[in-house]
């Protein structure tokens, strides 16, 4: 079988079983390499916010970043064209800062743009130094730019589905805090809880699909509280027993506003909803369920939830220290929360407490 072919039906395979896009990105780069015979190549992507290329992927070097105007890649970037230089140096338009740098020696270069589905540039795929001192070839050319078009819509599919990632947060963390008006929460202690379930997740072991569910489902828990009537919601000060009846249903109402849903996602914040009061002890709220009777997220939820409130600062309360923390869940442990998870919460307290130095609370 002709070698090139090889090499590619080769790597097409492992393309196919991978979902991570530097992966994908790296293979096809080392694809380029090999059927081309280049000693390097590289794939720029461009920074609209600082108006650079930045190497996704580069052989040999560390992340170069380069001005978006600037050298081979700048020139392909901004004019769309294809360039095939066989010796860079007596071009004007090669830029030997980044040799100087690497201590490399450019001698051949070819790099082609990279177009999304609108035909706009998004960055540059550039082959370095056809090995044997030779040029690239017009079948070089041809094959860099089918490698490229495959390259494009990988990087085009991996950023639309971080959009769409986003936005599918953004959606939850927004909604979560619908009571923002008349809740004193904040709207980071709501993605604070589900990033503290994130680190418990990943210790217990859940797979990756899992860990994101629980991060996701957690900062919905108090979502119920949509339900409860400004005169108790709003009420400053201690409610009476009738109040407290009322409040306690915001469980009740998050589960009711989630449940049925067809999304593991919401299944799960549904139960979180409904569970997150609930005690290791059964003195929790509403149904008083006890131990395991509760669920592994709501019992998650809840030691987070707890956590994340005292070590915040709210209009009755200053800040709990470290140690009054530690020592008030260590006191809770099999009462209020989980044993296990209790330990595995401590265990991980460096990690936490970073997370909530990172997203603090807009005073
Ligand atoms: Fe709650
Ligand atoms: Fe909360």
């Amino acid at each position: 079988m002709d070698r090139k072919l090889k090499v590619i039906l080769n790597y097409s395979s492992q393309i196919a079983k991978e979902r991570d896009l530097k992966k994908v990105l790296l293979y096809l780069t080392n694809l380029a390499k090999e059927i081309i015979e280049a000693d390097r190549c590289s794939i720029f992507l461009f920074d609209k916010d600082r108006k650079t290329l930045w190497t996704i992927i580069a052989h040999g070097v560390e992340k170069i970043e380069i001005p978006a105007a600037k050298g081979i890649a700048g020139y392909v970037f901004n004019k769309g064209e294809i360039l095939n230089i066989p010796d860079a140096y007596k071009d004007p338009r090669f830029d030997k800062e980044i040799d100087k740098k690497t201590g490399y020696r450019t001698k051949s270069i070819l790099a082609v743009p990279l177009f999304n589905r609108k035909q706009e540039i998004i960055g540059v795929f550039q082959v370095i130094n056809k090995l044997n001192g030779k040029h690239f070839t017009k079948e070089d050319v041809e094959l860099l730019s089918h490698i490229s078009l495959y390259a494009s819509s990988t990087i085009e599919n991996a950023i639309l589905y971080e959009k769409l990632k986003k936005a599918h947060e953004d959606v939850i963390y927004r909604l979560s805090h619908a009571t923002k008006f008349k809740d004193p929460e904040t709207q980071n202690h709501i993605i604070r809880v589900g990033l503290y379930c994130e680190v418990l997740a990943r210790e217990l072991g859940f797979d990756e699909e899992d860990v994101e569910i629980v991060k996701l489902a957690a900062p919905m828990h108090d979502i119920g509280k949509v339900g409860i009537p400004d005169r108790v919601l709003l009420k400053p000060g201690k409610l009476n027993e009738e109040e407290w009846e009322i409040m306690k249903k915001h469980t009740i109402y998050g589960y009711e506003i989630l449940k049925e849903s067809e999304s593991k996602l919401l299944q799960i914040a549904a139960k979180i909803a409904l569970e997150h009061h609930e005690k290791w002890d059964g003195t929790g709220y509403p149904h008083g369920k006890k131990g395991e009777e509760i669920s592994i997220y709501g019992r998650m939820t809840s030691i987070s939830d707890v956590f994340d409130a005292l070590t915040s600062e709210r209009p009755y309360k200053k800040t709990w220290s470290i140690d009054q923390t530690l020592e008030y869940l260590n006191k809770m442990k099999g009462k209020q929360f989980d044993p296990e998870l209790t330990d595995i919460f401590i265990k991980n307290i460096d990690e936490i407490y970073q997370i909530k130095r990172e997203l603090k609370d807009e005073s």
